[in-house]
């Protein structure tokens, strides 16, 4: 019987992914996708824990599924992800009409679980138990056998695709949910990334982000060997349909010389690095404990600019965590004008039940100050994200055209010309026109204006020698 899916994502690109592995698993099963709300008969939240914010959003979500709810008991509603795994039973508790929870590491459980809540009713919960050994294995189990399902619908664009190399984190941040949502560090083994990797560029992937909580610390232990993060690099370099690759989150901790080497060395691979710092203070630093100082990341900086002079770094910022005061969100500032990040995501701290600084530190900053940092980081940042574009007017550079821009229009007069966009190898966004069918292609563009966030350019056609413009 056709099934019919409606999935919502929200949070980081790791849920992006997981959410491609859950329609992969539903497709083989003959589900479709729709998306419309009315049209689906099973419905999924893939929800993020991280901020309180989004977990609000998924919340009232939720309560508009109420009455649908009544109307449509047969349809099925589903919460995985990172909240499910938090909040557990507590989903049940405020939306009592939810059929299923699942953590992200049982997802392959899904369609099972479906199946079972269709043919016999009642709810049912899938979660990992704690970070324990068992639930280590078990969800290293469940990715094993996920992770190798890939939708190509379901992707940023068919030539972009994400591979997970790294499983959960161990970092264990005060302010971060995430060692609690996504359990233990696990490195896949490197063969199943190979592999994975190629299966993407046999679809038509031209770029591979390699994802990873600390993607930086990857280590992957066989007998006598041990496969660090620049080892893999090397090695999906060799894959010739693949022309780009780069890597999301950084440790500051992790970012070994043999990694700025492999950056530097191997010309697929961007230089686009974000590596959070999260505040310029040592006390917050040592309150959030980050397991560095701010002399470990300014000299974190400097050889990375060394080792690779024209990377793009970008950074997090937590403003207002516990305790920070005016003189501490300063020293945050003073370091965002020291590093000039290509950008930075700027959060206002927001607590966490269940970790350690919820526990153990008072979430005491007003939030019209948390606001107030907020606004003024991101000013500050604005500002030299503008500056530095400026120094790209009149450069052409090389562009992974994504598809047609936002506001893209049809414009009558052009017949099929569009405004496009896409980004550059160090993950600059470019806007220009072009035809449709530049879509998915790399090319050269020469850029005539910026903003912070975006830069303007036009297609370099082909070159023409001066003395065949004079005939003209
Ligand atoms: N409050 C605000 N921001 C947070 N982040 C993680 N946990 C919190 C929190 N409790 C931010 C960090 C991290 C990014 C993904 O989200 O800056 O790098
Ligand atoms: Fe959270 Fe810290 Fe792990 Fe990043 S490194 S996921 S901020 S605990």
């Amino acid at each position: 019987m056709l099934r019919k899916l409606y999935i919502e994502t929200v949070g980081c690109q790791m849920n992006v992914l997981d959410s491609e592995m859950v329609v992969a698993s539903l497709r083989q099963r003959g589900y479709t996708l729709t998306g419309s709300l009315d049209d689906a008969d099973t419905i999924l939240f893939n929800t993020c824990s991280v901020r309180e914010q989004s977990e609000n959003k998924t919340y009232s979500a939720l309560g508009r599924l109420r009455q649908w709810k009544l109307r449509h008991p047969e349809k099925v509603i589903g919460v995985m992800g990172c909240m499910a795994q938090k909040d557990q039973k507590l989903i049940f508790e405020r939306a009592p009409y939810v059929d299923l929870v699942v953590g992200p590491g049982q997802l392959q459980q899904i369609p099972e679980l479906i199946e079972q809540v269709r043919r016999e009713g009642g709810q049912r919960m899938a979660i990992s138990l704690g970070r324990r050994d068992g639930s280590t294995d078990e969800i290293r189990r469940s990715h094993e056998s996920f992770d190798p399902l890939r939708d190509p619908s379901m992707r940023p664009t068919p030539f972009q695709a994400y591979l997970r190399i790294q499983i959960g984190c161990d970092k264990f941040c005060t302010y971060c949910v995430v060692p609690m949502t996504r359990g233990p560090e696990q490195g896949r083994p490197p063969d199943d990334i190979l592999a994975e990797a190629r299966t993407l560029a046999d679809q038509g992937c031209l770029e591979i982000t390699l994802l990873g909580q600390t993607v930086n610390s990857y280590r992957y232990r066989e007998a006598e060997r041990t496969t660090r993060l620049s080892d893999l690099l090397y090695r999906l370099h060799e894959i010739p349909q693949i022309r780009r690759l780069k890597f999301v989150t950084n440790y500051p901790k992790d970012m070994t010389d043999d990694l700025l080497r492999a950056v530097r060395e191997l010309p697929k691979v961007s230089s686009y690095l974000h590596v959070p710092a999260q505040s310029g203070s040592n006390r917050i630093l040592e309150r959030m404990k980050r397991g560095y100082t701010i002399e470990d990341y300014r000299e974190m900086m400097q050889r990375l600019r060394e080792a690779v002079p024209n990377a793009a770094v970008s950074s997090d910022f937590i403003v207002g965590f516990c305790g920070e005061t005016d003189a501490e969100y300063e020293l945050t500032a003073e370091l965002v004008k020291e590093c000039r990040f290509k950008n930075s995501f700027i959060f206002k701290y927001s607590e966490r039940a269940g970790t350690k600084a919820a526990e153990r530190m008072e979430d005491d900053i007003p939030h019209e100050v948390k606001q107030w940092r907020n606004n003024d980081l991101l000013a500050i940042q604005n500002r030299i994200s503008f500056e530095d574009n400026q120094k790209f007017i009149g450069q052409v550079v090389e562009v992974l055209v994504e598809g047609p821009s936002k506001t893209a229009s049809r414009r009558e007069s052009d017949g099929e010309l569009l405004q496009l966009t896409g980004r550059t190898l160090c993950d600059r966004i470019v806007v220009f026109d072009g035809m449709p069918r530049l879509i998915g292609q790399i090319l050269p563009v020469v850029i005539y204006d910026v903003s912070p966030h975006t830069m303007f350019g036009g297609v370099v056609m082909e070159q023409v020698e001066p003395a065949a413009l004079l005939s003209l």
